[in-house]
């Protein structure tokens, strides 16, 4: 039996984050509504609980709260609220915040216990807080482990049952040693084993596609992206040639990104890939449209229709159409207390269709983080150049050309965009970037070429590093780099004679420019 861990969401904006450094020790993890009835968590049968932290105070009104029943379900540790639950539930006193606590904060071990394996007695660590209310004498039955000069408990557990509460968020980066702690908790209270790995995965997954699917024929749409392509080859590892992949060419993709599709799917995993050539239909529904968001709706209409038209001819029948959703997605639009994060992604999902088809949907990937979907797509046998690629739009280089498309900006753009990805992979840089890509701006500058005075296009680069895309920093290339890069491109590019870099990070800049 496989150990699983369950979190119970409060609504703290790091709840994810838990879930992160539970998958991170190779233990399964799932985020859940603290709603959840005592008889569904024992149906679910935990390793272990984790209650995250939460916005509320325990003494709110109609604040989510938990039955004292779940402390003998299995190990619990409470963060931050959750904590503040625990001994609420255990009959001890909240005191009420006069102001937030928020920031690093120092906390020394002070008695020695299996949560805090691998410090010492009186050991300082550092901790990041975020928190009103603390707890200031642990219930009766409970030891303080750990405490800070603003809070006498900020680390507790029971005596003798494995209940344990921190004040502080071991889930964050900003707390160096929490991996360590989330560690202790899974393996020490928990004794669950690390065997959360992607062939685990892989196999569990295989056996639930066949069972679901049965004889049945399903579509996928591939993009060139590496959520769809690890979708695909996951569902084609289950059910083989009633797998049929969609491969639009909205003639909005970078160089030889469709080639690129057709050998691996087609040539090398042997897949039943169909290309449509639909560049003529994109560009013609583009004509003359400035305006980013009128060229996301258009292309993820037209890409639906081309995608429906061509399911419908040579995939007669499907019942189940897969998507690469990813949990980061799952998460932002089922959040119970629709934290700020909620509404962040509606538009970054064009390549998918809209609930109202006639198909059942398989989503393989329901539950994997961006790196955990790389490992599992590795474990299946794709290659590198696919499963480590940087992100790119379902819109494509349309919202990268600031300016109404046509084939031959889309042309100068692509070229470009190819020089820089090919000096950044000479450079050995493009395992640190997040992203990397070039913008075809709306303006024209004065330069000289050789006698002659010109009037061209100038071109922006943009390289950020980021772990989720939510936020980014500018990436710092070496001098260097940026001098050949911007040679080659205005030597071989015709039409760009300036280049330049953008050194914004985000926020308040987005990562793309659109
Ligand atoms: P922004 O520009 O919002 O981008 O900072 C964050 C991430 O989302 C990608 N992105 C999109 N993806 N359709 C997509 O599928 C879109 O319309 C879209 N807009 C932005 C962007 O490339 C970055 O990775």
């Amino acid at each position: 039996m496989t150990s699983r861990i369950l979190i119970l969401d409060y609504g703290s904006q790091y709840t994810q984050l838990i879930a992160r450094r539970v998958r991170e020790a190779r233990v399964y993890s799932e985020i859940h509504p603290p709603t959840r009835s005592i008889d569904w968590i024992r149906e679910w049968n935990p390793t272990g609980i984790i209650l995250s932290g939460g916005p509320n105070s325990v003494y709110g009104e109609n604040v989510p709260t938990a039955q004292a029943e779940l402390l003998d379900v299995a190990p619990v540790l409470g963060i931050c609220y959750g904590m503040q639950l625990i001994a609420q539930l255990e009959g001890a006193e909240v005191k009420r915040a006069g102001k937030r606590e928020y920031g690093p904060a120092s906390v020394r071990v002070t008695t020695p216990d299996s949560l805090f394996a691998g410090f010492s007695e009186n050991e300082e660590f550092g901790a990041w807080m975020s928190h009103g209310d603390h707890v200031e004498s642990p219930p009766e039955g409970y030891v303080t482990l750990a405490e800070s000069a603003a809070n006498p408990v900020t680390a507790f557990r029971h005596k003798s049952r494995p209940i344990y509460g921190v004040q502080f968020h071991p889930e964050v980066a900003h707390t160096p040693r929490g991996g360590e702690i989330v560690a202790n908790f899974l393996f020490g209270a928990c004794r669950a084993d690390p065997d959360w790995t992607p062939g685990a995965f892989v196999e569990d997954e295989v056996r639930r596609i066949r069972k679901l699917v049965g004889k049945s024929r399903v579509v996928c749409g591939l993009s060139g992206g590496v959520d769809s392509a690890v979708a695909a080859a996951l569902v084609h590892r289950a059910i083989g040639d009633q797998l049929t992949c969609i491969f639009v060419d909205t003639g909005l993709l970078r160089l030889h990104e469709r080639d690129q599709v057709e050998r691996t799917f087609s040539q090398h995993m042997g897949m039943r890939l169909v290309t449509v050539d639909a560049s003529d239909r994109f560009l013609a529904a583009l004509d003359g449209v400035e305006d980013p968001e009128e060229k996301r709706k258009i292309i993820g209409h037209a890409f639906i229709d081309v995608f429906e038209e061509t399911a419908a001819s040579e995939a007669e029948g499907a019942d189940f159409l897969v998507q690469g959703t990813l949990y980061p997605d799952v998460i932002e639009s089922s959040s119970p207390f629709g934290g700020p994060s909620v509404t962040i992604k509606t538009h970054h999902n064009v390549g998918g269709l809209k609930a109202e088809m006639t198909f059942k949907l398989i989503e393989p990937l329901r539950e994997l983080f961006k790196d955990e979907v790389r490992n599992v797509g590795r474990e299946l046998g794709l290659p590198d150049e696919m499963v480590g690629r940087h992100p790119f739009p379902g819109p494509g280089l349309a919202i990268r050309v600031l300016s109404a498309v046509s084939r031959a900006k889309l042309d100068l753009l692509r070229a470009a965009d190819a020089i820089y990805l090919d000096e950044i992979r000479a450079a050995g840089l493009y395992d640190q970037i997040w992203q990397a890509f070039a913008v075809l701006l709306p303006v024209r500058s004065v330069g000289v070429m050789g006698d002659e005075r010109t009037y061209d296009n100038v071109l922006g680069l943009r390289a950020v590093t980021s772990s989720d895309g939510m936020t980014a920093d500018w990436f710092r290339f070496p001098y260097e780099v940026l001098a050949r890069i911007s040679n080659r491109i205005i030597n071989q590019v015709a039409g760009v004679n300036r280049v330049v870099y953008d050194v914004s990070s985000k926020p308040p800049a987005t990562i793309e420019w659109e």
